[in-house]
């Protein structure tokens, strides 16, 4: 899992579902207006590569890959008490 330093006054989102659909279109205009955005994917391979896309296009370094399953209850709670911002891919939360 990657570290992330939180020291800032960065916005930061945790999305779900970031790299495809909903989620990837989110991650993607976040980044673009200077948010730090933690990409919760299961496949880490998908993910890296939509997460290297979303960097190149936006010129913000501060995108992130963390893997989960969420349909496991153990990584979908570790998630949820973590992030101050979290977008799902079945809804918002923050
Ligand atoms: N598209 C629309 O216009 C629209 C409108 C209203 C509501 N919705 C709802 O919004 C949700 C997302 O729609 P979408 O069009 O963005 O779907 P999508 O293109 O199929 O993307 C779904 C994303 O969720 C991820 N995902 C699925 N199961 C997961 C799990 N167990 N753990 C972690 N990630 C998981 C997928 O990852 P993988 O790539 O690994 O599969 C993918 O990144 C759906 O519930 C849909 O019904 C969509």
């Amino acid at each position: 899992m990657c570290s992330i330093n939180m020291n800032s006054a960065m916005r930061t989102c945790v999305i779900t579902g970031a790299n495809a659909g909903i989620g990837k279109s989110a991650a993607h205009q976040l980044a673009d207006k200077d948010w730090r955005v933690i990409m919760v994917c299961r496949n880490l391979a998908k993910a890296q590569n939509v997460c290297d896309i979303i960097k190149n296009e936006t010129g913000n370094e501060q995108v992130f890959v963390m893997q989960a399953d969420m349909s496991l209850t153990a990584d979908a709670f570790a998630y949820d008490a973590t992030s101050p911002c979290c977008l799902r891919g079945c809804g918002l939360c923050c």
